[in-house]
């Protein structure tokens, strides 16, 4: 959606926000010996407590109220009863929806015992994602986001999901623009415009560029077994800084 009038702003704002203290929250509750059924839970709980309703459901009938994804799964992992172990990358997306209008935000969470390689891909992940936000104005090209992201990833050594773009959001899961590449991509010339909402949320991995679909018919994992993280934000486009919807 493009933001058209203050009501718009402020819808998005309010269910932002709720998208983002929900990953806080579920991200500060993980445990090794929980599942991520368990996990998922605390997140529909916090999102009913708040009033909002999990987008995957509404959209694609997504079993589960949050995606959770371990080590190299990257996207779209079912909750279940898959035990939490010490040293996983816990991936949890979270995306809502109140009064019509949707967010979408993701992290990605290490349980102790962290590995030093571990905490470098977070923060590395962590610094795309931050760098990409900083390119982002409009009357920029979108491929100024893949760009960026490239710019911090590759240095890293670590590759970048191509087919995982970030895509336009607000009165649905996903609108155009849609599959905006985290690769530098100069056919994504289309440009961003003032009022735009997206989401930016590259995920970078130890080896692989691609993703293959598990048996379960939703879970994304890396096609080599590498591991995968993803930060991401919802921003709303403007002249200057984008403004950060589910930050919090
Ligand atoms: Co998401
Ligand atoms: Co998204």
């Amino acid at each position: 959606m493009s933001i058209e009038n203050e009501q718009d702003i402020i819808a998005l704002m309010r269910i932002g926000r709720i998208v983002g203290l929900t990953l806080q929250h579920m991200g500060a509750a993980i445990q090794p010996g929980m599942t991520t059924a368990e996990l998922d839970e605390i997140g529909a709980a916090f999102l009913a407590q708040h009033g909002a309703r999990s987008a995957p459901i509404l959209a694609y009938k997504f079993p589960g109220h949050t995606c959770i994804s371990i080590n190299d799964e990257a996207a779209h992992g079912i909750p279940g009863n898959r035990v939490i172990q010490p040293g996983d990358l816990v991936n949890i997306d979270v995306s809502a929806e109140l009064d019509g209008y949707f967010a979408d935000t993701g992290g990605s969470f290490a349980v102790p015992p962290v590995t030093s390689e571990k905490q470098r891909l977070l923060e590395t992940t962590r610094k795309a994602l931050n760098a990409a936000i900083n390119a982002v104005r409009a009357g920029q090209p979108l491929y100024v986001i893949g760009k960026a992201v490239e710019k911090i990833a590759r240095p890293a050594g670590y590759s970048i999901l191509r087919e995982l773009g970030g895509h336009g959001v607000g009165r649905s899961l996903h609108e155009p623009p849609h599959a905006v590449p985290h690769y530098f991509n100069p056919r994504a010339h289309e440009r961003l415009t003032e009022g735009m909402v997206l989401t930016i949320e590259p995920f970078l991995t130890t080896g692989a560029t691609h993703i293959k679909k598990a048996s379960d018919g939703w879970t994304l994992r890396t096609s080599d077994g590498s591991l995968a993280a993803q930060y991401e934000h919802t921003v709303i486009i403007t002249k200057d800084r984008p403004i950060l919807v589910t930050a919090v």
